[in-house]
């Protein structure tokens, strides 16, 4: 899906929406990541940088792949201490968005963390990134700041990270 248009893919992808198998991140994963990261994000982590996050114990990741055993399609990485944690990425290869993937990779890590004590997990997100907006929108997260200036668009230009939070009952 390169090249076109993200509302293409996004468009096309809720037309197919295929499976995924869901599984905790493993360091062997660390090039598949940094390729997803890098179609994604301005500022790519390379693969040293996901085996380090890997390693951390402070971290928890999981990769949804096409099929057990695939290769990974998307991933959510968070970090933190109980009783609080932060979604530090979240993304879905540039070919396989709008399928619901990104939204089952929230739900599902959501899934694991009342069970160890989590009670608030807290996102930055840049102003004006409408998928990742939406997702959080839907995955009961809520706006609770706005640091200005904290990003830098293509052209150089200041752009908002919104703060949100969503609680754990
Ligand atoms: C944000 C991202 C992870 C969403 O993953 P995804 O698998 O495409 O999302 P889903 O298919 O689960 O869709 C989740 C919601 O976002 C909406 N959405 C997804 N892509 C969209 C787009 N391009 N434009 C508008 N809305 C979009 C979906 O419609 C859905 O909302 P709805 O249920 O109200 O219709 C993905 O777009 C991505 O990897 N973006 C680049 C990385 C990024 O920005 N990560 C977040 C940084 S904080």
């Amino acid at each position: 899906m390169s090249g076109l248009p993200a509302w293409l893919g996004w468009l096309t992808g809720r037309a197919r929406r295929r499976e995924v198998a869901l599984r905790a991140m493993r360091a062997s994963d660390a090039d598949a990541l940094a390729r997803i990261h890098a179609q994604s994000f301005r500022l790519g982590w390379d693969a040293a940088e996901f085996e380090r996050l890997i390693a951390n114990r402070l971290s928890r990741g999981l990769v949804a792949t096409d099929a057990p055993g695939g290769a990974p399609v998307g991933f959510i990485l968070l970090s933190g201490v109980t009783p609080e944690m932060e979604i530090l990425s979240v993304a879905v290869d540039d070919g396989r968005r709008g399928e619901g993937i990104g939204a089952r990779l929230v739900e599902a890590a959501f899934g694991t963390l009342a069970a160890e004590g989590i009670r608030t997990v807290f996102l930055e997100v840049e102003d004006g990134n409408l998928a990742a907006l939406r997702l959080y929108a839907r995955t009961g997260f809520r706006e609770i700041g706005r640091r200005p200036g904290y990003y830098r668009d293509r052209a150089g230009a200041p752009v908002a990270a919104l703060t949100m939070r969503r609680d754990i009952a």
